[in-house]
């Protein structure tokens, strides 16, 4: 008995020491290839993971930036990282040195999208994508959706009508899917899309669940819906091919591009990114809208001059809201960006360094994850004053460079972005010229998931308000 345990507690204390020497000849290893950033690893294997999830995430990186500076080395969910708080660094990664860090995903979620799709990938793979995302989301290609999204967004409103209780955030994760399909897909079968809906919300469901192919986990589940939603997918384009249609929407152009050697996209390449870029555009997008609902909310002076803007806007035509006039809303624009700005719904990003990398005297070696934190640096009370205050004016004067990223920076920033603002100031035209709302509790906590969202995805009752005859109908009722 008593032996059996001496050689218990012998292999802990070797393995320990084995543990502990690796971890020294590494050190010495890293040592001669150059000085470490500052900053402290935390305990050893959960690293600093703990206090990174007991608190605040931004005030573990606020707290972490007043103790070491512009960049500082931790150790968190198991990898040891560089995070980077001032806008040089946060550039010199993404864009003056972007060839020398890869974009890094959990191998869980790359399968859950699917490997091929855009951002995760680097070289020549991702240029040729980039240009065909790029072209199908420019200016050019989105100025026909205004009617399309205006019709979408009324829609979704029309039912909330009568003072219903709604999670705002899901709600507006109907309109962003919505918007999403119509600029990847186009006009879609109504029972194509049904399928899609029905099966994505399930991959939605299984992304931030543990990754166990355990069968009936919400993991596996997400795979199987994940292997349904190709054939959905498939169907679509041996459809398209059949009626020989040109569109140009995402699937029109990742189904036309040849590469140099005259080669198409295979349909998993084309499924992959499909699905890749409608889940970058779904829920960040819906977050957004969520907090520029709160934000209006909260400060009801700023609401009516917004109201009066688009007022003015709806008055000059009966028709339906045009690309020229979504491009004369200078208030609501300054709403979009201060909300994209206090809300900093990309927290921060990973990149992963393939060599080692010199930045101002410290070594970041390869291997090593690296974060630019988005969220400190637009939050720095240095380049934004009183940054915790809603101010859509500090934007009457373009912010300092690379201080404001809402949509990144570099070889992999947003190709969605002005699709994003778009939809973001039609559903603000929408929803002030036609509705009155109230948040139900007030509550200002944030939900991750891993988005930052108003508590409990903000509840909300809104009412049509009243033209003048649904006025008088009401007194004659
Ligand atoms: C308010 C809404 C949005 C925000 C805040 C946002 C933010 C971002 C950010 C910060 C990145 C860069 C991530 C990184 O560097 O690691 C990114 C990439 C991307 N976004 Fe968005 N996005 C939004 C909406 C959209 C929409 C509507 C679409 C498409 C319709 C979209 C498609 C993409 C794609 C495909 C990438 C990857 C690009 C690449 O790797 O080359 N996003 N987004
Ligand atoms: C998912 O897609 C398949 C087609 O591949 C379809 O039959 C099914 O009804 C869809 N919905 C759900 C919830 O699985
Ligand atoms: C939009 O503006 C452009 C240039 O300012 C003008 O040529 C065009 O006619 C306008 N379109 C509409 C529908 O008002």
């Amino acid at each position: 008995m008593e032996l059996r345990y001496l050689v218990y507690v012998l292999m802990f204390l070797l393995t320990t020491l084995f543990l502990y020497l690796i971890k020294t000849r590494d050190q010495k290893d890293l040592n001669r290839r150059g000085r470490l950033p500052p900053g402290s690893m935390g305990w050893p294997y959960i690293g600093e993971t703990l206090q990174l999830y007991s608190q605040d995430p931004s005030l573990f990186f606020a707290t972490k930036q007043k103790r070491y500076g512009e960049i500082f080395k931790t150790h968190i969910l198991g990898c040891q990282c560089v995070m980077l708080a001032s806008p040089e660094a946060a550039r010199f990664v993404l864009v003056t040195q972007a060839h020398l860090f890869k974009p890094t995903y959990p191998e869980s979620k790359e399968r859950l999208i699917g490997p091929s799709a855009i951002f995760f990938h680097q070289g020549d793979y991702h240029t040729r994508l980039r240009k065909l995302v790029q072209s199908s989301l420019s200016l050019n290609s989105i100025r026909n959706l205004v009617a399309d999204i205006e019709a979408i967004s009324a829609l979704a409103f029309d039912k909330w009508d009568g003072g219903l209780m709604i999670n705002t955030f899901q709600e507006m994760k109907k309109i962003s899917f919505e918007v999403g399909i119509l600029a990847i897909l186009g006009h879609l079968e109504p029972h194509h899309k049904e399928d899609l809906k029905k099966n994505y919300s399930i991959v939605d469901k299984g992304y931030n669940s543990f990754p166990t192919n355990f069968p009936g986990s919400p993991y596996k589940k997400a795979l199987l819906a994940r292997q349904r939603l190709s054939k959905v997918l498939s169907d679509v384009i041996g459809e398209r091919k059949e009626k020989k249609l040109l569109e140009k929407d995402l699937l029109g152009c990742l189904l036309n591009s040849k590469d140099e050697k005259g080669e198409v996209l295979t349909e998993d390449q084309i499924a992959d990114n499909i699905i890749g870029v409608l889940f970058a555009a779904q829920d960040t997008t819906a977050s957004a809208l969520t907090w520029i609902i709160k934000y209006l909310h909260d400060n009801p002076k700023l609401l009516e001059a917004v109201k009066a803007e688009q007022k003015a806007i709806r008055k000059l035509n009966d028709k339906p809201l045009n690309w020229n006039q979504t491009r004369k809303m200078p208030l609501t624009y300054k709403v979009v960006l201060e909300s994209l700005r206090m809300a900093s719904i990309i927290s921060f990003t990973f990149r992963e360094a393939v060599a080692d990398v010199e930045y101002k005297g410290y070594l970041i070696p390869k291997g090593w994850k690296v974060m630019p934190l988005f969220r400190n640096i637009q939050h720095n009370p240095e380049f934004f004053t009183d940054p915790q205050k809603f101010d859509p004016s500090r934007f009457e004067v373009a912010p300092k460079p690379n201080t404001f990223m809402p949509f990144g920076s570099g070889v992999h920033s947003c190709p969605g972005n002005e699709l994003a603002k778009l939809e973001m100031l039609i559903v603000v035209h929408n929803l002030v010229t036609n509705f009155r709302w109230e948040v139900v509790g007030s509550e200002n906590g944030i939900q991750y998931g891993p988005f930052p969202v108003p508590q409990r995805g903000l509840p909300a009752r809104f009412w049509k308000e009243s033209t003048s005859s649904n006025a008088l109908q009401f007194t004659m009722t």
